[in-house]
């Protein structure tokens, strides 16, 4: 088993990137089937949905305009409750339809604020678009529109998201070894 030592944890590999990028295809040609013909703006959450991103909108058939935003809520391994991000931004959508890409859901915290601005703006439609998701760690139910991988509870790393900004760029995804 491939393992890594990021920090003061070990990683083993979860899903690799031939896994990641099929699911990426498959994730695509669906969301293609349900804009097809339309206009959309996509908001990337960063950092940790910059690999997912890159990899899915060049496969976009349809127009859109994409916009990156930070967002923080996680600490090391946990959640930190209320999440910092540019409401300015936020402002622009207005009216507009819009997909959220994001890396991970897991206790739904972040994309439940974020949905809660946006509503608020008015949109014409708003949707999610995730890499991954954990549903037995969902504490603030949200519509998820679309779901690359139902995961467990572990913490995982690679393909963007990060163990203290550590791990980011790994090619595959790591979940934490079981002690
Ligand atoms: P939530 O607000 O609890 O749903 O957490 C969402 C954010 O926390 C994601 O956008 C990630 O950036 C981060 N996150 C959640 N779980 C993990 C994980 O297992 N590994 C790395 N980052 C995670
Ligand atoms: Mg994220």
């Amino acid at each position: 088993m491939i393992e890594i030592q990021l920090v003061d944890k070990t990683f083993q590999l979860f899903i690799p990137n031939s896994s990641i990028l099929d699911k990426i295809e498959e994730l695509a040609q669906q969301i293609n089937k349900a804009y097809s013909g339309q206009q959309l703006e996509i908001l990337v959450l960063l950092d940790g949905a910059k690999m997912f991103a890159d990899a899915i909108m060049p496969r976009f058939e349809f127009n859109y305009n994409a916009h990156y935003q930070q967002v923080k809520s996680y600490q090391g391994m946990h959640s930190v409750g209320a999440i910092q991000f540019d409401r300015q931004l936020l402002n622009q959508f207005r009216g507009k339809n819009l997909l959220i890409l994001e890396d991970i859901v897991d206790t739904g915290n972040t994309l439940k604020q974020l949905s809660e601005v946006l509503l608020a703006q008015n949109l014409e439609q708003l949707a999610i678009a995730t890499l991954l998701y954990k549903p037995l760690q969902l504490k603030h139910p949200i519509p998820l529109n679309f779901i690359g991988f139902e995961i467990g509870p572990e913490f995982v790393v690679g393909f963007g998201m990060d163990y203290n900004e550590c791990g980011r760029e790994l090619k595959d995804i790591y979940h934490l070894k079981s002690q």
